[in-house]
């Protein structure tokens, strides 16, 4: 009789560790989820680049405001030919493109302007 019940409360004690494991599995899996919406910091700014401007820019295009591309002519026309002014339309954004500075820091929104200069002088290429 003692056993059987020393039974019931090692399963008891059992299923309370398998509940915990689950629930520490199922959160860090929303963890892992809510990571790869955002940018790691880790990321290279080829990688910031398709996973936050392609959806519009792709290629250097713009799917939105074709002229507004990211190609050299129109960069130079629009005057978004420097780290600074891309940086600041990145940071801030306008009209339909979205503002970037909660969801990149600093350092990845320079580094994905240079990344948009670079491509446009080898025309994405
Ligand atoms: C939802 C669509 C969208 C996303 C995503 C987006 N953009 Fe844009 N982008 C636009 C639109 C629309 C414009 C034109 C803005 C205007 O002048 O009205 C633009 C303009 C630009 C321009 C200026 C182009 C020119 O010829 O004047 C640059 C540079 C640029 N985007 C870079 C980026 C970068 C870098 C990212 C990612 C961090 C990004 N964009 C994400 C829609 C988007």
């Amino acid at each position: 009789m003692i056993s059987l019940i020393n039974l019931k409360k090692n399963l008891t004690v059992a299923l309370l560790i398998l509940t915990l494991v689950f629930v520490e599995i199922a959160t860090n899996s929303q963890i892992a989820i809510a990571d790869t919406a955002t940018t790691p910091a880790t990321a290279t700014a080829a990688e910031v680049f398709s996973a936050n401007c392609a959806g519009c820019h792709i290629n250097g295009g713009n799917i939105i405001r074709r002229g507004k591309n990211l190609k050299q002519k129109a960069l130079k026309k629009y005057g978004m030919d420097s780290i600074a002014n891309i940086s600041n339309l990145v940071t801030n954004g306008k009209g339909i493109m979205p503002a970037y500075k909660a969801r990149l820091s600093e350092q990845q929104i320079i580094d994905v302007s240079a990344y948009v200069l670079s491509q446009a002088e080898t025309d994405w290429k």
